[in-house]
C-alpha cells in the first residue's frame, strides 16, 4: 500500500519536471530560431524566400506577440506618402531653393545605380547601408548568383560588377528610366551622417583609403583650422571642428571639392547627391527606420520575392543624440549655425527636426 503512494507521488513529481522542462524547451527553440534565422543572413543577403518577419519577431522580447503592434505594409504606405508630400512641399518653397534644387547633372547621375531587369534605379547616399543595397542589385542583374559570391573588391567596382551607373546609357534612355522605373534611395538624420562620416573616414578609416588621411585632413587643416603649427598637421590628424567649418563654408570650399573629387559623396547634401526636387522617387527610406523600410522597398520594387535583407542588429540604426552632442560640443554656435544653414535643405526635405539644442 505504501508502495503504491510513493509510486504515484513519483509520477506526479515527474509530470510536474516534464511540463517545466517542455516549456523551457519551447522558449529555447523559439530563441534559437530567431537567432539562427538572424545569422543566417547577418553575412549578407540571401537569395532565397524573404524572411521579413524577422525583424519585427526580434524586436519582441516577450513571446507575447501582439500582431496590432506591428504596422501593416498599408500603414506604413501612409508613412512613404507622407515623406513623399513633404519633399514635394519643401521644393516648392522658394526660400529653401538653392539648397534644395540640383540639376540632373553627369555627377547625379553617376550616383545613381541601374537594375534593368527588375526596372529598378537606386540612389546612392553613403553610410546608411548602401553597400548592401548595392549587392541586391548586383545580384538581381545576374553578374553573380548570391550575394555570397560576390567578391568585397568588386562591390563598388562598376567596370566589373554588373551594375551600371545611370550616367553610362545615352541620354534618351536615362529620360526613359528617370520616367518609368522604381526609384529609391534612403537617408538618415543630416548631422548624424556627418559625425558618421568623420568617424569613418578620419578617425578609424579600416577600409585602407589612405587619401582622406594623407591628401584631404591636410588641406581643410591647412584652410580651416583656427591656429595651427607644423606640427600639429602631422600629429594631430583632422579635428571634428576643422571639418564643421568646412563643411560650412558654402562658397570657399568649392575650390577644395574639386580637388577631392568623388570623395566628397561622404558628407554633400542629399540634394546634391540625388537630386531630390528633380527626380520623383518612389520611395525615400530613412536609416532610422530601416526595419520598416527595407521590406517595404522590396516589396514595392517588386522584388520582394527574390531576396531579401539582411537582419539588421538591433538598435545601430537609431538616431543617438548622445553621439551628435558629444561630437559638436565644445564647437562655436557660429560655425555649427552656419553648419546647419548649409544642410538646412537636407533636414526640411526628409523631414527631420531642425537640431535646436545645438543651435541655441
Ligand atoms: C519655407 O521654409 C522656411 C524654412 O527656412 C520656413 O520658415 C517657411 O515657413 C517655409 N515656407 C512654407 C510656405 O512652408
Ligand atoms: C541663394 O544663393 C545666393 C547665391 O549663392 C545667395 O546670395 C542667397 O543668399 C541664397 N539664398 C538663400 C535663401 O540661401
Ligand atoms: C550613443 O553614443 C554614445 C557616445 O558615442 C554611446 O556611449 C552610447 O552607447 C550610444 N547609445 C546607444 C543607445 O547606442
Amino acid at each position: 500500500m505504501r508502495h503504491h503512494w510513493l509510486l504515484v507521488g513519483a509520477c506526479g513529481w515527474v509530470l510536474l519536471i516534464l511540463m517545466f522542462v517542455s516549456k523551457f524547451i519551447t522558449f529555447t527553440a523559439i530563441d534559437d530560431y530567431g537567432e539562427r534565422l538572424g545569422g543566417s543572413t547577418e553575412s549578407g543577403i540571401k537569395v532565397v524566400r524573404p524572411v521579413l518577419l524577422t525583424y519585427t519577431e526580434k524586436t519582441l522580447t516577450k513571446p507575447s506577440y501582439q500582431p496590432s503592434a506591428v504596422p501593416t505594409m498599408e500603414d506604413w504606405q501612409a508613412v512613404i506618402e507622407k515623406r513623399l508630400e513633404l519633399i514635394s512641399t519643401v521644393c516648392k518653397n522658394s526660400s529653401l531653393r538653392n539648397l534644395t534644387h540640383v540639376p540632373i547633372s553627369k555627377f547625379v547621375l553617376d550616383r545613381i545605380f541601374v537594375c534593368d531587369k527588375h526596372k529598378i534605379l537606386f540612389c546612392q547616399t553613403p553610410k546608411v547601408g548602401n553597400t548592401q543595397w548595392k549587392k541586391v542589385l548586383i545580384v538581381l542583374n545576374g553578374a553573380f548568383p548570391t550575394v555570397e559570391d560576390i567578391p568585397e573588391n568588386l562591390v563598388h567596382d562598376h567596370e566589373k560588377n554588373g551594375l551600371p551607373r545611370l550616367s553610362s546609357l545615352k541620354p534618351q534612355e536615362i529620360t526613359h528610366r528617370l520616367n518609368t522605373y522604381f526609384k529609391f534611395l534612403i537617408v538618415r538624420d543630416p548631422f548624424e551622417r556627418l559625425v558618421s562620416a568623420f568617424k569613418d573616414k578620419f578617425v578609424k578609416n579600416p577600409r585602407f583609403e589612405p587619401w582622406y588621411k594623407h591628401d584631404i585632413a591636410p588641406a581643410i587643416i591647412r584652410k580651416y583650422r583656427k591656429s595651427h603649427r607644423y606640427s600639429d598637421l602631422a600629429a594631430s590628424g583632422l579635428h571634428f571642428e576643422d571639418f564643421v567649418r568646412y563643411l560650412g563654408d558654402v562658397d570657399g570650399r568649392r575650390r577644395l571639392d574639386q580637388q577631392f573629387g568623388h570623395h566628397i559623396i561622404h558628407w554633400i547634401t542629399y540634394a546634391d547627391l540625388c537630386s531630390p526636387c528633380e527626380i520623383h522617387y518612389s520611395v525615400v527610406g530613412h536609416h532610422e527606420t530601416l526595419e520598416r523600410d527595407a521590406p517595404y522597398i522590396l516589396k514595392f520594387a517588386g522584388i520582394d520575392q527574390l531576396v531579401s535583407y539582411p537582419a539588421i542588429p538591433p538598435g545601430i540604426t537609431r538616431y543617438n543624440r548622445t553621439k551628435v552632442e558629444s561630437y559638436f560640443s565644445g564647437i562655436s554656435k557660429r560655425d555649427i549655425r552656419r553648419l546647419y544653414a548649409r544642410y538646412k535643405g537636407d533636414f526640411h526635405l526628409f523631414g527631420y527636426p531642425t537640431p535646436d539644442f545645438l543651435l541655441n
